[in-house]
């Protein structure tokens, strides 16, 4: 017989960026993080887990229909092979480009983890998950959750208190939306992992983001998110987007993940709302040239019209855009 479980999880995209690792093994970041949920219903992953006698002996994993290489070190926090010893077959499929600088690892991750855990009934609370889920990859610990989501980088060396928690629920702010400008569905130049390491090591401007800067915009954000204030919201999503690919720069030798499409579209924001008088918009960009661009639904017309208009016209090598809204997920 064949033992299975199946699952999905959710994109999530942060306004106040996870960059940088105080401990490699463990996968601890040196400064904590703060996301928004997306809606599952065009970008989610899909993942199943299963166990069978039957099976070839080698566990497998399979990702949009390609056999994957099996990574001991991200796997290793999978409780499977202790607890059973029939063969596991992972299949995980994505709606959306991969490795595109669209967080897709975050969903691929936190659906590998509760398949997993459904498979062998494990207990599961998304706090536990999301402990589990991090080692795998960081920001996959924040797709356990839905709405407005911190991951704590947390204080003890074991990393036992460095975990997601919802700060909150999308219904809280059921008017935000999100628009992603898929710039380029190419797998990004260098993974973020490796960047992260690069960061770490050579830029000085990166000590400066984690201590001095990240603690004052994770307190204000989330007192902008509890208000429903979306210029402060705004501001702070876009300046931490900036502070983040500024280290990026500032890294040695230096990382680019932002085109001159991207930069267009920061500046179209810029004008937005610059020529409205108030913010209706804020960009932000993982480690890819994609744009995120927050606003509330009551300003879609004017918000989304303007982009598709203009970035539609203008840019050449551009593929978007493709829509997405933020729904309560949990
Ligand atoms: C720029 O979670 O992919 O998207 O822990 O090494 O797997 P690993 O890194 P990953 O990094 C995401 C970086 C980011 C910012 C963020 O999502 O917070």
């Amino acid at each position: 017989s064949v033992y299975r479980a199946t699952t999905t999880a959710p994109v999530n995209i942060a306004v106040i960026k996870y960059w940088g690792k105080r401990d490699v093994t463990l996968n601890l970041p040196t400064n904590s993080s703060l996301s928004v949920t997306l809606s599952q219903r065009s970008l989610r992953t899909l993942t199943t887990a299963s166990c069978s006698a039957n099976y070839p002996a080698e566990d497998t994993l399979n990702l949009n229909g390609q056999p994957q290489e099996i990574h001991p070190s991200r796997m290793a926090m999978l409780p499977s092979p202790k607890l059973s010893t029939l063969p596991l077959r992972i299949v995980s499929e994505n709606n959306f480009p991969t490795a595109a600088g669209l967080a897709s690892s975050a969903a691929g991750f936190a659906a590998l983890v509760r398949a997993v855990a459904d498979l062998y009934s494990l207990p599961q609370s998304a706090r536990e998950l999301s402990r589990i889920a991090r080692q795998g990859s960081g920001s996959a610990c924040r797709s356990l959750m839905g709405g407005y989501v911190a991951w704590r980088t947390g204080e003890l060396a074991d990393g036992s208190d460095s975990l997601a928690e919802e700060v909150a629920p999308a219904a809280h702010w059921p008017e935000m939306r999100a628009l992603i400008l898929v710039v380029s569905a190419e797998k990004k130049d260098v993974p973020s992992t490796e960047g992260m390491q690069t960061t770490v090591h050579t830029s000085d401007l990166f000590d400066h983001r984690a201590k001095n800067v990240v603690p004052e915009r994770m307190a204000a954000i989330e007192a902008a998110i509890q208000a429903r204030d979306f210029h402060k919201f705004a501001e702070i999503t876009m300046r931490d987007s900036n502070t983040f690919h500024a280290t990026c720069l500032d890294s040695w030798p230096p990382i680019f993940y932002m085109n001159d499409v991207s930069r267009a579209a920061v500046r179209l924001v810029h004008d937005i709302n610059r020529a409205v008088g108030r913010t209706v918009a804020a960009y932000t960009f993982d480690a890819g040239p994609n744009a995120v661009i927050y606003y509330e639904e009551k300003d879609e017309a004017l918000v989304a019209g303007t982009v598709k208009a203009i970035l539609g016209a203008s840019a050449s090598g551009w593929e978007g855009p493709f829509y997405e809204k933020l729904a309560n997920v949990t």
